[in-house]
This record gives C-alpha cells, sequence and structure tokens, in this order.
C-alpha cells in the first residue's frame, strides 16, 4: 500500500516536470528592439527612471533569469510589452507639451505609489523608489514651464466677446466632428450644475459641470460603479488679470468630456473621454484609443475613491 503511493506520487512529480519543461517551450522570449529616440531630461531624474522604470518602459529590459522562467515569463511580458505601449523611455519622441504631459503621468503615478507595479517590487525591491527619490522628481516636474498654453495676451475688452462667441449656443453644433472614439460635442453642458471652479497655477480657469445623473450619483456617494449616463465636462480658460488684480477668464482653451458608458467605453474602463479645442472644437486624438495613452491614467488614481472623477466635493474627498 505504501509502496503504492511513493510510486503515484512520483509519477505525479514526474508529470508537474514534463509539464514545467514544456512550458518552457511556449513562450518566445521578449528581445529588445533598438532605441529609437532617448527620452532628454535632468540626468539625475533619468537615473531614478533607469533603476526603477526601465525593464518595462524602455527597449533597455535587462531581466533576471527568474523572470524568464514560465510561467513567471508570460506575466513579466505581458507587462513589459504593455508598459512600452503606454509609455516607453526609448521611443520618447514627444513635442514639449506631450513631454510636460508624460512627466506629469509619472508624478502622479509615482505619488499614489501605482509604480513600479506593486508585485514588480515584491521580486525586484530595489526598485522601489524612496520618498527622497519621489520629492526629487516632484520638484523637477512642478517646475516645468507651462509648455501647453501660451501666455493670455488678450485684454479684457477681447475677453468679453470670447466669452460671447463661446455662449453661444448652437453655434457650431453639426459641423463639429466626431472625437475619434464616437462623443458628439454638445452644448447642453452649459445648462448644468457647476461641480467646481478652480485655477491651475494662475494660467488656467477651469469650470467642472455635471449632468443630472452624474450630480445625483456624486451627491449619493455612488462611485463604484459610478451609472452609466453620467457626464462630466470641464471646459478651459485662461486666466486673465487686470490691474487691480482680480482674474477673468481669457482665452478659451478646451472643454474636455467624461462619459459614462460601461460596455461602450470597456477599453478605457467605462468613461469615454474627449477633448474638442479652441472656438472652433476641433476634437483631439488620431484613433479611437487615444484615451488609452492620454487620459485614462491620471484619472485612475480616483478609481476607487471617487470612480475616475477629480472635481467632487471637499467632504468626500477629505473622506478619502
Ligand atoms: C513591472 C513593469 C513596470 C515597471 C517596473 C514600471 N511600470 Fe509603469 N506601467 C506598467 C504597465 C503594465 C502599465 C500599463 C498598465 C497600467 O496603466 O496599469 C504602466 C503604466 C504606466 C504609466 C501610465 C502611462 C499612461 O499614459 O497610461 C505611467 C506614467 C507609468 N507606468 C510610469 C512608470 C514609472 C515612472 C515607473 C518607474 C518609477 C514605472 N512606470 C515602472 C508597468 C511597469
Ligand atoms: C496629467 C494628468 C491628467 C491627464 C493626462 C488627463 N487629466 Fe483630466 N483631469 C486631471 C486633473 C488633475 C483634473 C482635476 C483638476 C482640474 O479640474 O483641472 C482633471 C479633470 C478632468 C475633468 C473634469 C472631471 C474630473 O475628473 O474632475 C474632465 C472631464 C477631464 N479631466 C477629462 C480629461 C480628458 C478628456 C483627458 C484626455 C484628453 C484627460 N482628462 C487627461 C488630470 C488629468
Amino acid at each position: 500500500m505504501k509502496k503504492c503511493n511513493i510510486k503515484v506520487l512520483l509519477i505525479a512529480a514526474i508529470g508537474v516536470l514534463i509539464v514545467f519543461l514544456i512550458l518552457q517551450f511556449t513562450d518566445t522570449p521578449l528581445v529588445n528592439k533598438p532605441v529609437t529616440s532617448e527620452v532628454n531630461i535632468n540626468p539625475e531624474i533619468n537615473a531614478i527612471f533607469e533603476h526603477a522604470c526601465y525593464n518595462c518602459h524602455s527597449n533597455e529590459v535587462e531581466l533576471e533569469w527568474y523572470d524568464k522562467v514560465a510561467p513567471i515569463s508570460w506575466i513579466v511580458k505581458r507587462d513589459v510589452l504593455y508598459a512600452q505601449k503606454v509609455m516607453n523611455f526609448s521611443e520618447w519622441d514627444s513635442t514639449p507639451a506631450a513631454e510636460n504631459g508624460k512627466l506629469w503621468a509619472i508624478l502622479n503615478m509615482v505619488k499614489s505609489r501605482k509604480m513600479p507595479l506593486e508585485h514588480y517590487l515584491k521580486v525586484n525591491p530595489e526598485a522601489k523608489l524612496s520618498d527622497q527619490e519621489i520629492a526629487v522628481i516632484e520638484t523637477y516636474v512642478r517646475a516645468l514651464p507651462d509648455k501647453n498654453y501660451p501666455k493670455d495676451t488678450l485684454r479684457k475688452k477681447t475677453s468679453v466677446e470670447e466669452f460671447k462667441l463661446w455662449r453661444k449656443v448652437d453655434r457650431l453644433m453639426d459641423s463639429v466632428p466626431l472625437s475619434p472614439n464616437g462623443i458628439k460635442y454638445s452644448d447642453d453642458f452649459k445648462n448644468w450644475k457647476v461641480l467646481s471652479l478652480n485655477t491651475l497655477y494662475g494660467e488656467t480657469m477651469r469650470v467642472t459641470y455635471g449632468n443630472e445623473i452624474a450630480v445625483k450619483a456624486i451627491k449619493n456617494e455612488q462611485f463604484n460603479p459610478f451609472p452609466d449616463g453620467a457626464v462630466v465636462v470641464k471646459a478651459v480658460w485662461e486666466q486673465v488679470e487686470n490691474k487691480y488684480g482680480e482674474i477673468t477668464p481669457g482665452k478659451f482653451i478646451n472643454v474636455q468630456f467624461m462619459v459614462k458608458d460601461a460596455k461602450k467605453f470597456s477599453d478605457t474602463e467605462g468613461w469615454g473621454f474627449a477633448k474638442f479645442s479652441t472656438q472652433n472644437l476641433i476634437p483631439y486624438g488620431n484613433t479611437p484609443n487615444f484615451a488609452v495613452t492620454s487620459c485614462i491614467s491620471c484619472h485612475r488614481i480616483k478609481a476607487k475613491e471617487t470612480g475616475y472623477l477629480f472635481n467632487v466635493p471637499l467632504e468626500i474627498n477629505l473622506k478619502n
């Protein structure tokens, strides 16, 4: 009887070993692509990225032997391919404005300790960023000149005209092209409830509006999941200051939409994003999935607490 048990165990062990060995042949190993355009930033900051991020977000991946053993190698490969797609330090190739966007996304990710990925840190604890390294990144990113928007040069009078033009409901309604992911611009939000009004570094003013479904969900703190049909819209203006120090909106910059439809926008976790720029409302993005790389990363930070939204009342934010 006992002998028989040992035999069974032995056969099982050999079976597991064979399966394990076969697994090693199921996967093609990762091969580094050439570095086409390196990130050109402060070397001290780049050194931090090199030790903590390059193993996923670059074409200079240097894996340990245990990362190459199936089935772990499957997870590693999936992470690396996905990470290279969303942001690649070896294929940086960014306009100044896009570079600012990426660096802000990086700051958000490292401050909230979402990057490097937690399961990676368990195996590679040396990649964990110290508080000091995060502070160095933060100081650098916060000091970046805002390359996105030229400083406002409009005089007050022009800004009143700018606002009148913007208010003109139905102005362009039928001629505005759809956002590449199918979201249609609509002027309706101008009559919705204002969720918040804020300014960013004294450069821009932002007004965020919510439709009835969104306002009700926020009031009831129904964030997980946020109900389908909710729409939140943010209008961004340059900020003008007169000689008395009063601030008003200047030139209209863009309007950004978040439309909740779990099925339709499953690629971006249920929220459809869109951005329409200038008074001509030119839609942003070249491909239907532009928001995967340009929008969701920052908003994901708020996924659990407030259903992907930043502008919720302070008392809700303080609770989380
Ligand atoms: C183990 C692999 C891995 C490491 C190491 C890693 N990342 Fe990531 N990163 C990913 C993956 C996978 C994604 C895409 C999935 C996601 O957003 O969760 C991602 C997404 C991101 C994004 C979002 C990009 C976007 O626009 O959606 C940023 C920013 C980012 N990482 C920054 C960093 C920084 C900075 C470091 C180093 C401090 C780092 N990552 C280290 C795997 C990694
Ligand atoms: C670099 C990080 C970042 C990226 C990338 C980003 N957002 Fe945001 N977004 C924010 C922050 C922070 C706020 C809140 C501050 C404010 O009102 O400007 C916000 C607010 C919003 C709001 C108002 C609702 C809310 O969450 O408070 C909308 C709508 C919005 N963003 C749409 C977009 C769209 C569309 C894109 C992509 C084209 C995008 N965002 C990309 C950080 C980001």
